[in-house]
This record gives structure tokens, C-alpha cells and sequence, in this order.
């Protein structure tokens, strides 16, 4: 069904309620080219990026097939053809415990500085939870710049990420040598490389979430941005076999002051085997002339501090909520994914929005398939959730424990929480490695 997703029409009860603020609603037509531009105008604008340029209106314009724009039009304003706010979504893998699903992924939300603060970012998402239901999926997800916004609409953070930046003098390589080996490889190369290596490790990533359209190219370094696409460099790992197993992207940034000091700042590191892993790293750490490495949106547990002699060269400079999920289908959305061990546990979830509200029972088997049932378990471990930690909940990357420390989710009885924990908790920590 969410094939269909992207030719829904208007949301009618947030264009209603938008009409009587004299604001008009509308979805994107992808064969209209001056709509789009107006739209990628003030997409851009909404985030304080420059005027997009030919080059990257070339870029975008592919995407506008893969996703549902929609803008808000005030035709009182002196340029009624620029929406005062945007919005994309579309339909996207999301990997989940023992599988994947598909959540409705929103982006490019955005309200024009003259038309803040109207209740417009509300009626744009809150519409975007109906068309996701509408489209059939069990839950939307997001990534955002402010952590203070969502919540109000059901979505909790999911997964967390780190910023590292690391001392590469003094932080000291003990990992085993892999048994392949690393090369310098040209864009081409790698872009034909990631197309594979990135969605296949995104398969086996908890949290991780198929990058499409011009999002992929960026992380390649986009050619509309020549002057960083000629930065980037690429190394690949092959296997013994001559396998291509892993592959980094970094830029390399100068100290003009100390010409042994340069700095590396990995991009993207993706590795399909822990030999790859272990052999990019270890190339990227032993740079000449590099003594610094940073990296970005990295595991909160990353294998990389139990392969140096000194950890604390390790410096995180950065811990945030990265992913951000949205349950709207608690049935279909905790059945699609597998759990650690059997149990039964009851879930009295509170939506104010109305879509996740109710009483379920989850029934995990010893294989860790789940059966999940609308209605009260009569008795045994139960934990009232409201909806947004459901969505922190669900792929295994908080804790129930230490929600219910918390104070934010209860529990029926003690140990509850810990059961929950048994169940849902993934091996390691859910990972979103890109913004959308
Ligand atoms: C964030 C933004 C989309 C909000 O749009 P808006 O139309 O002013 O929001 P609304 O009037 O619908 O307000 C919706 C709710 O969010 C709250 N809110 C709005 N902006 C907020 C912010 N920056 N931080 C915290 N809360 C915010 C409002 O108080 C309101 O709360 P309530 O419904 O519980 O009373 C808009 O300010 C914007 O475009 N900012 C720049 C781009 C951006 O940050 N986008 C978010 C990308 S993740």
C-alpha cells in the first residue's frame, strides 16, 4: 500500500483549518517546474542555507518523484507562489531488530520567520501522521535540528549518536591486523561501491534508515559542491578475496601552522565486516601528518575504543538524539520486529492524537517472534507508556528501567520494566549513520 503514498492528496481537515487562516495548502506537483523551485527556495530558506543554485535545484529535482511535497501558500503576500511553509515526506526502509519496516520519513519541515508561531508547523505535521496512516505505515520517523519540538506531535528519540574527535598521536592502535588490505579510490569508484555496501550495512544497522535521491550523493560529496567534492578522499577495504568490504569517505583540513598536525574528518565509515572495520580505522588513525581525527554520527558504543591502548584519546565531543520515531500502528509496528527472548508484556499506551491510544498485549515466542493483541492483558507485567517513549522504546535503544526511574513510564508491578528490557533491548545500540 505505501507504494501509493507519494499520490495521496491533501491532507482536506489541515486544509480546512489552514483556509480559515486564509492559507492555502497543496501537494507538489513533480511536473511543475516553477512550484518546485519556489518550494526548494523556501526549504532552503527555512533552514538558513543560501538560494539553491542551478546545480543543486538539478540535484533536488530527482527527488521531487521519490517524495510527497507539500506547501502552505498565502496569496495575500507579495509572492504568493513561495510557500511560507514545506514539507516532504516519503516512504523509507527503516532497519528494526531481526528485519526492517516502513515508516513514513518526514523532512524539510519549515515555517517561513512572518508566519511563525500561527499553529501552521502543527497542522503540516500533524496532517503528515494522517497521510502516513493513510499510506498504511506503522510508524514515521524524522531527524531534527531542535529536540524540543516533536514530542507534542508522539515522536521520541530512538537512537543516539556520537561525535568523536580523537588524539591520532597518542591515542595508540592494538587492534589485530585485518587480513586484506586498504586503497585510494576514485569518486567513481566509490559512489558505484556505495550504492551496494551502504544498503547492504544498512540491513544489518538497527536504526539505520535507506538513503535516497540527492541525500546520497551528499554523503559522497555532492557535484554541486565541486570545490568540496575535490576534498573528499575514499579508501576502500578489500577482503582476501579481493572483496570490497568497507569503505571511508574523509576530507582532509589544515593547520597551516603546523604542517605534521593536519586534521582528517571521516565523513562516512561504513564497514560490511569487522576486518574492514577494524582496517579503515586503523589506516585513518596512522595518517602521516594527521593528528587529529574527528568523525561524526558514530555509535554511542563504538568497537573503535577497545582497538586503541588509550581510550581517553577518544573524546566525544558530541551525544545527541539522532532518530527520531513516531509508533501510529502499535500492532503492526511491534510485530515487525524481533525481540530478545519470550515473555508476555501488556502496553497501555496514552496518545493524545488518538492513533497509538489503547491497551495492547505483546506475546514474544522463544524464536522472538511477537504476537501483539489490542486489548488488557487481565494480569502479569504491565507498563503505561505514553506515546513518544513507545517510539524511544521500540528499537531497543532506551531503557525501560531507566524510563521508569524517571518517573515518565510506570510499571505495574516491580520488575516489569525489567522485563520489558529482556524483551526489547537490541545487542547493540540502534544507529541512524544519516541526517534526512
Ligand atoms: C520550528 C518551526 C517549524 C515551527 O513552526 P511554527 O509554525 O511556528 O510552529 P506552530 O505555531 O505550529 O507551533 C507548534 C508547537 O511547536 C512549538 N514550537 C514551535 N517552534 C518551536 C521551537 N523552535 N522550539 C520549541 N517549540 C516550538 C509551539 O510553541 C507550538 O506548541 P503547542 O502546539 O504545544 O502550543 C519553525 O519555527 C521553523 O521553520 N523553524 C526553522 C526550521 C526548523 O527548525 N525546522 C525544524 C526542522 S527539524
Amino acid at each position: 500500500m505505501h507504494d501509493d503514498a507519494l499520490s495521496i492528496p491533501v491532507d482536506e481537515a489541515a486544509a480546512a483549518a489552514l483556509a480559515s487562516s486564509g492559507l492555502r495548502m497543496a501537494v507538489l506537483d513533480p511536473a511543475d517546474d516553477a512550484a518546485f523551485r519556489s518550494w526548494a527556495e523556501a526549504d532552503a530558506r527555512g533552514f538558513h542555507d543560501a538560494a539553491p543554485t542551478e546545480e543543486f535545484l538539478a540535484e533536488l529535482r530527482g527527488d521531487s518523484v521519490l517524495q510527497r511535497a507539500v506547501g502552505v501558500y498565502d496569496d495575500g503576500i507579495a509572492d504568493p507562489e513561495l510557500p511560507v511553509a514545506t514539507v516532504a515526506a516519503w516512504p523509507a526502509a527503516l532497519t528494526v531488530p531481526g528485519g526492517e519496516v516502513h515508516g513514513w520519513a518526514i523532512s524539510a519541515v519549515t515555517v517561513a520567520p512572518t508566519h511563525r508561531r500561527r499553529g501552521i508547523a502543527r497542522q503540516m505535521l500533524e496532517s503528515e501522521l494522517r497521510v502516513a496512516v493513510a499510506a498504511g505505515l506503522p510508524l514515521a520517523i524524522l531527524t531534527v535540528s531542535e529536540a524540543t519540538i516533536y514530542a507534542r506531535y508522539g515522536f521520541g528519540p530512538a537512537t543516539w549518536s556520537t561525535d568523536l574527535e580523537i588524539d591520532a598521536r597518542r591515542v595508540g592502535w592494538i587492534g589485530a591486523d585485518a587480513p586484506g588490505r586498504v586503497q585510494q579510490i576514485r569518486r567513481d569508484a566509490a559512489v558505484a561501491l556505495a550504492r551496494t555496501l551502504l544498503e547492504e550495512v544498512r540491513r544489518t544497522t538497527v536504526g539505520d534508515v535507506e538513503v535516497v535521491g540527492h541525500r546520497f550523493e551528499r554523503l559522497l560529496g555532492a557535484p554541486s559542491d565541486p570545490a568540496e567534492q575535490r576534498k573528499r578522499r575514499f579508501i576502500r577495504y578489500d577482503d582476501e578475496s579481493g572483496t570490497p568490504r568497507g569503505l571511508a569517505v574523509y576530507r582532509l583540513v589544515e593547520d597551516a601552522t603546523d604542517f605534521a598536525g593536519h586534521t582528517v574528518e571521516v565523513n562516512q565509515l561504513v564497514a560490511a565486516t569487522d576486518d574492514a572495520y577494524r582496517a579503515l580505522w586503523h589506516h585513518l588513525l596512522e595518517l602521516d601528518l594527521v593528528g587529529t581525527v574527528k568523525a561524526w554520527l558514530r555509535s554511542v558504543d563504538e568497537p573503535l575504543r577497545w582497538l586503541v591502548r588509550d581510550p581517553r584519546r577518544i573524546r566525544t565531543t558530541e551525544l545527541r538524539e539522532h532518530l527520531w520515531v513516531r509508533v501510529l500502528d502499535p500492532v503492526v509496528a511491534l510485530a515487525a520486529r524481533s525481540y530478545a527472548g519470550p515473555g508476555r508484556l501488556g502496553l497501555r499506551i496514552s496518545d493524545p492524537l488518538g492513533h497509538a491510544d489503547g491497551t495492547f498485549a505483546l506475546e514474544v515466542d522463544e524464536a522472538g517472534h511477537a504476537v501483539v493483541r489490542a486489548g488488557e492483558p487481565a494480569e502479569g507485567p504491565l507498563l503505561d507508556v505514553p506515546i513518544d517513549l513507545l517510539g524511544s522504546l521500540y528499537l531497543g535503544g532506551a531503557s525501560a528501567v531507566v524510563l521508569a526511574a524517571s518517573g515518565r513510564l510506570r510499571e505495574r508491578d516491580p520488575g516489569d520494566a525489567a522485563l520489558a528490557d529482556r524483551l526489547l533491548r537490541s545487542a547493540t545500540p540502534p544507529t541512524l549513520t544519516t541526517w534526512f
